[in-house]
């Protein structure tokens, strides 16, 4: 799988090139991490990091970018998430991860603001499963499997956040903060403090929410046991 990945991005650098030349303006040569970007991520994350609705998410967002530190988005490229697209890389460690996650962070607007350790209270599961069903399985799908979860008959717009790659691999505040501000230029809006007639729901219910979700799959270091 991983070499036809491979060809298919030599052809998307090789037409990404071509274009370039025969641009009347031509744009500035890609920098070396947009260059790595474009071999190994663009196939599914697009050339412009900005993703495509049901196959990956949009990266090189200003909304993503500022709860996703280095580290984490470093990790998810070596671990990849399970069960999803997103295979691991561990063969890209070291100066091409790094030029990648600095053309991404290019897109920056501000600091990370997730403080993975921010307490909040524990919310209750139960609540959470049906909060889950009302606001958010019609695009996450029934028990957050996401994209891979799709079936031809509904189509799956959000990402997997029920599969354990995801949710043990986040805090609580990354969730939170994704509820508050959405991911502009995604499907995904803002649902705590949604303007008047949006679907909306509070941080107590979101809690709630990331209680479910969690339960849902033995955590990892637990799954060994
Ligand atoms: C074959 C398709 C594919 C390729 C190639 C790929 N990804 Fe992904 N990536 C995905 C999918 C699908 C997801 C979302 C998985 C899910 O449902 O949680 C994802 C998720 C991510 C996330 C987490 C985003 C978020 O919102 O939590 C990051 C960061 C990421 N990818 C970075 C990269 C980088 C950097 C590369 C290149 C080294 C890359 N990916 C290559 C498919 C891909
Ligand atoms: C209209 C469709 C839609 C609904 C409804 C929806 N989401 Fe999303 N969500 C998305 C999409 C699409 C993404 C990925 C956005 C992107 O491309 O970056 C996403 C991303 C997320 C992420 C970030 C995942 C990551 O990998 O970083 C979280 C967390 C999330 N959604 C939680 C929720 C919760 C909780 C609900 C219900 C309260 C919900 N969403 C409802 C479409 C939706």
């Amino acid at each position: 799988m991983s070499q036809s990945f491979r060809r298919l991005a030599a052809t998307l650098l090789a037409s990404f090139v071509s274009a370039a030349c025969f641009a009347e303006e031509a744009p500035a040569a890609p920098s070396p991490g947009q260059t790595q970007f474009i071999m190994n991520c663009s196939a599914c994350h697009q050339a412009t990091g900005l993703g495509l609705i049901g196959m990956a998410p949009s990266i090189r967002n200003p909304d993503f970018l500022s709860l996703a530190d280095d580290a984490f988005i470093k990790e998810t490229v070596l671990k990849g998430r399970a069960g999803t697209l997103m295979v691991p890389r561990p063969d890209l460690e070291g100066e091409n991860l790094d030029m990648i996650v600095a053309w991404l962070r290019e897109a920056a607007t501000g600091p990370v603001t997730v403080d993975k350790t921010k307490e909040y209270p524990a919310g209750d599961a139960a609540k959470g499963a049906e909060l889950f069903k009302t606001n958010c399985a019609s695009c996450h799908g029934a028990t957050g499997g996401g994209y891979m979860a799709s079936t031809p008959e509904l189509p799956l717009q959000g990402t997997g956040i029920g599969l354990p790659g995801f949710i043990h691999s986040v805090s609580d505040d990354y969730i939170i903060q994704t509820l508050k501000t959405g991911r502009t230029g995604t499907p995904m809006k803002k649902f705590i403090g949604a303007a008047e007639g949006d679907p909306a729901i509070t941080e107590i219910e979101a809690l709630d929410i990331i209680a479910y979700l969690r339960s849902l799959t033995p955590k990892p270091e637990q799954a060994a046991e």
